[in-house]
């Protein structure tokens, strides 16, 4: 391949490793002269068109579309809906009457994603796609598009154009809200500066990391990622990146909901990744952690600083709170790297898997 993998044994870890660096080149790409962050008038104005905003996306893109839809209601206020491409055709929801779509998709090439903006562009409807692929189909297609600038991804599972698509709608969030006039109450350039920081001691913590999944994962047949809010939605992340590449069974579940049914599969020893960055939810996460060691589960708690409790196997850097995704992402993608490892896996090409998914 043209993209050298260095000294790395793999282009997972090079891709995992180069997501400080990729939060960087993000800042600086949406920034203007006078250092303040910037998206392009035509589709700032979409934005606050918008009545309501359609994200659609498939895999790891569409949980970055979950977070971006928090993103967008708290920052700019504008009611988001998030979308998997291939149900969004059989569960066509009722649609506002000035609706913008968000495409989300790292290769722009996903034919699922494509097949929906065919039909709402034939429907007559506003399009921006953001994609890591200048000039991708999904790029050529839409009205409007914002680059990832993550450079290219090789390794299957994604993980640099994961947080790199959280960032850009972080921006797009921010800068969309402040054209409206709402105060932010972040220096968006600063907190996501912290952020590359935070990676960056994560990126450094591959030992610890590594014996997390000695720990865990290396017999288990199944695993649970449990969390509430923004954390629920990375817990999907993890379980997903767990699967895809150890092809352990995980699953990532509302810290809440994991009583109406799941619970029933807990058994003794059975891991359970638990995330707690969040200071309204942290008691109820933990008392639901509580829940699952009572029936024999083993609890990984990976925290923030300033939240943490004492047996918490891992601490991660203090970032803004709805930023955190960003980073709390990093030590799942680690511990799934290494459970795949010591599972003998092919960790850049999973079986059954391709990078881009060209049929539907
Ligand atoms: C494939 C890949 C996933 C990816 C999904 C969406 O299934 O294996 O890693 O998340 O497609 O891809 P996209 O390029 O649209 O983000």
């Amino acid at each position: 391949s043209e993209i050298e993998k260095g000294t790395y044994p793999h282009y997972m870890l090079k891709e995992i490793d180069e997501q400080p660096l990729v939060v960087r080149r993000i800042i600086q790409e949406y920034q203007n002269e006078a250092g303040e962050l910037e998206i392009n008038a035509d589709i700032l104005e979409a934005m606050n068109e918008a009545d309501r905003i359609y994200i659609i996306a498939a895999g790891t893109s569409y949980h970055a579309g979950l977070v971006g839809k928090h993103f967008i209601e708290k920052m700019a206020q504008i009611p988001v809906e998030v979308h998997v491409s291939s149900e969004f055709g059989y569960n066509m929801p009722l649609l506002s009457e000035k609706p913008l779509f968000i495409f989300i998709t790292q290769s722009g090439e996903t034919a699922d994603s494509r097949a929906v903006l065919v039909h709402i562009k034939e429907l007559g409807y506003n399009a921006l796609t953001i994609t890591n692929v200048a000039g991708s189909t999904l790029s050529r297609e839409a009205d409007y598009t914002l680059l990832l600038h993550a450079g290219p991804e090789i390794a299957v599972a994604s993980t640099k154009a994961y947080t790199a698509q959280m960032a850009v709608l972080a921006i797009l969030a921010d800068v969309t809200a402040r054209s409206k006039g709402l105060m932010q109450n972040l220096d968006l350039v600063k907190e996501l500066g912290i952020v590359a920081n935070g990676m960056e001691v994560l990126c450094d913590a591959k030992e610890e990391m590594e014996e997390i999944a000695w720990q865990y994962l290396t017999t288990t047949r199944n695993a649970f990622f449990i969390g509430r809010g923004l954390d629920y939605f990375v817990g999907l992340e993890g379980s997903l990146k767990l699967k895809e590449i150890s092809y352990i069974q995980a699953e990532g579940f509302a810290g809440g909901e994991l009583k109406h049914g799941t619970i029933a599969l807990i058994e003794d020893g059975t891991p359970v990744i638990a995330l707690a960055t969040q200071e309204h939810v942290n008691l109820s996460i933990r008392g639901n952690v509580k829940e699952v060691a009572a029936r024999g589960a083993n609890p990984c708690i990976i925290s923030m600083k300033g939240l943490e409790a004492d047996d918490d196997r891992y601490v991660i850097p203090v970032v803004n709170e709805l930023l955190s995704p960003l980073v709390s992402v990093i030590p799942l993608q680690l511990i799934s790297y290494y459970a795949a490892l010591h599972r003998d896996c092919d960790v850049d090409k999973p079986r059954n898997l391709a990078k881009s998914v060209t049929v539907e």
